[in-house]
């Protein structure tokens, strides 16, 4: 998605936001460029691929004066990665310089309305009418100005607005697509994210739909839709800079497995006091939790596997349906939804437009609606009527990983807490939950131990594979969903998950000597349907690597098992999925991809 940092302060503002760009690369793009003020005229510099190519063209910044400017990280949604298609997008007249994430789903009209009125445009995208309706209605006033426009502007948008008028001030503003304003001493910024200028401030402004900021040295002015100033609380970031460095690991996604067991204890453990499960941040009485009579989950990609994982885990323990929804489909098949429905919504990011809108429309339905959100103070966590937050620490790598595994463990505690309070557990079964769940942490640690060398040695043997058949059953197959989504998104191998039992019903006719299945057969109770299909695949000629706890007796049947440490029948997917996550890691590492920022993806996916 793209991304956006803005400064103004006595400091050359171009380093600065070639700098803060950097920090957003993770979100994924395709272009950069930076606009600067100097002498009341604007200065850009823009260009096509890796921001390695702006530094260069700007000696990292050092060539635009100006202390003032904006910056901007594309990820093409209208017309094709090019010099002109990048931002920031200048007006007519050159007076007002833009920068956008999001999408205006009527510009084409706007650009119909702005032609007819003498307006000429010199790219394909959608930003562009920005520019010029900006022109178009300033009247002096550009808070004003911002309003007239927003009005205009259908879909989703957070902008950054350089004027020639204001010598050290530019404009931002926002809806649906996420935006904070750093406050720093005599200077202040904006970004799409956090990490992009925690270096200079840890104290933030969350800004919400609609709302506009005028943003000089010494002051960041809040307005809403009516033009009234909004007051607004600063939001001070706990997490420390060296969270969001690679800290000797070659890649992100790799640091952030290993963070995995810090990841998971640090989301269960303030939340386990006295052999009781206390979620602090639910405002729920126990009767409204007795009250919920379905669940609906609501996810986009991995996180909508989680949400899979945690429908098993719920259904079994409180025995109430949990229906589950990729985000994007939520709203368009008329859900059943009312006031007895709990929606939880599910998101690393907290700002997934599918999501947040899937949000909305169980909210409109009357749902009340839990999110759990691993970013503080994101969209979805703000609009939520509760929050369970994961406590994994910032998640760079697109591949998210410690992300997944803390809504996993979230899940569960959820669940394990519905269960006691509905009375659907004994006290007996829910303290050996609970003690599972607290095992976790080392659980994982033992995969990260003891299996990674044999997945390592597996990824050198299959690294060339060109397609991966993944196949498990229960939540084996929610798991399989996760492995081979991995797998996919940072090696680039055409790799899908199958639940084991369907695989005759179609999908083995593609099976033939050589093909690479990976078998997720965790589940004891499980296995020997499990055994039965790794047989249909193996006769077919697949090459098997089997996903198995202690004690299993796969060996003789497959060509390689990896053999997981003793784990919760109910809570193993959490350590499971470590090795998963390294398989596909290992294998990609072994391809030479671009593990962090694999291609076509972004890390929040901000438009629909
Ligand atoms: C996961 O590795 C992918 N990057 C992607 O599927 C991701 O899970 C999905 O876009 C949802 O993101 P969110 O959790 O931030 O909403």
């Amino acid at each position: 998605m793209c991304g956006i940092v803005g400064y103004t302060g006595a400091k050359k503002a171009a380093p600065i936001l070639i700098e803060g760009l950097t920090g957003l690369e993770y979100r994924g793009y395709d272009s950069s460029g930076v606009a600067v003020l100097e002498n009341g005229q604007i200065k850009m510099v823009k260009a096509k691929g890796r921001l390695k190519n702006l530094v260069e063209l700007t000696d990292n910044g050092e060539r635009l004066p100006g202390t003032v400017g904006i910056g901007h990280t594309r990820w093409a949604t209208h017309g094709e990665p090019s010099d002109v298609n990048s931002h920031p997008h200048i007006s007519k007249s050159g007076r007002f310089a833009v920068v956008h994430n999001g999408i205006i789903e009527n510009y084409l009209e706007l650009r119909d309305f702005l032609i007819a009125r003498g307006y000429e445009f010199v790219s394909q995208t959608d930003t562009e009418v920005i520019a010029h309706l900006i022109e178009y209605y300033y009247n002096g006033d550009p808070v004003e100005t911002l309003r007239k426009v927003m009005n205009k502007l259908e879909g989703s948008y957070a902008l950054g607005v350089l004027s020639c008028y204001a010598p050290d001030t530019f404009y931002a503003a926002r809806k649906d697509s996420p935006l904070v304003v750093g406050l720093g001493e005599h200077e202040n910024f904006i970004a799409s994210d956090m990490p992009a200028v925690l270096k200079y401030t840890r104290r933030f402004l969350l800004i919400d739909d609609g709302e506009i900021v005028a943003v000089s040295p010494t002051a960041a002015s809040v307005f809403n839709r009516n033009r009234e100033p909004v007051e607004k609380q600063p939001f001070t970031v706990e997490w420390d800079v060296s969270a969001a460095e690679k800290n000797g690991y070659p890649h992100f996604m790799l640091k952030e497995i290993y963070e995995q067991p810090k990841a998971v204890e640090a989301t269960l453990s303030p939340r386990i006091k006295n052999g009781d499960i206390v979620l602090d941040t639910i405002a729920w009485t126990e009767e409204q939790m007795r009250t919920f009579d379905k669940i609906n989950v609501v996810a986009c990609g991995s996180a909508y596997h989680a949400g899979m994982i945690g429908k098993y885990f719920i259904e079994k323990l409180c025995r109430i349906p949990v229906e589950i929804d990729v985000a994007s489909e939520f709203r368009y098949r008329a859900p059943i939804v009312d006031n007895r429905t709990l929606t939880v919504v599910i998101s690393q990011s907290g700002e997934t437009a599918d999501t947040l809108a899937g949000l909305r429309e169980a909210k409109k339905l009357g749902s009340r609606v839990l999110s759990i959100v691993n970013v503080v103070g994101s969209s979805i966590a703000r609009e939520s009527d509760d929050v369970l937050y994961t406590w994994a620490g910032p998640e760079i790598a697109v591949a998210t990983t410690k992300g997944y595994t803390s809504q996993v463990a979230a899940l569960m505690l959820l669940g394990l807490k519905l269960a006691r309070v509905r009375g659907t557990v004994t006290q007996a079964q829910f303290t050996e939950l609970l003690g599972e769940l607290q095992a976790l942490p080392d659980q994982i640690r033992a995969v990260l131990d003891r299996n990674v060398e044999q997945i390592q040695y597996l990824s050198s043997v299959y690294f060339a594979s060109n397609d991966a058949f993944f196949i498990g059953r229960g939540m084996d197959y929610a798991l399989a969903l996760e492995g081979a989504l991995k797998l996919k998104e940072i090696s680039y191998i055409h790799a899908e998950s199958y639940a084991a039992g369907e695989l005759k019903h179609g999908t083995i006719s593609l099976i033939e000597k050589g093909s690479l299945v990976i078998a997720v057969a965790v589940d004891k109770r499980l296995q020997d349907k499990m055994r039965s299909n790794i047989k249909e695949v193996k006769t077919r000629g697949a090459t098997v690597i089997a996903l198995a706890p202690v004690g299993n007796n796969l060996a003789s049947e497959v060509d390689h098992v990896v053999t997981l440490p003793d784990c919760g029948e109910d809570t193993y997917p959490v350590v499971a999925v470590t090795a998963l996550q390294l398989l596909g890691y290992y294998i990609a590492s072994a391809r030479g991809c671009d593990i962090d920022k694999p291609r076509n993806l972004a890390k929040s996916v901000t438009v629909e």
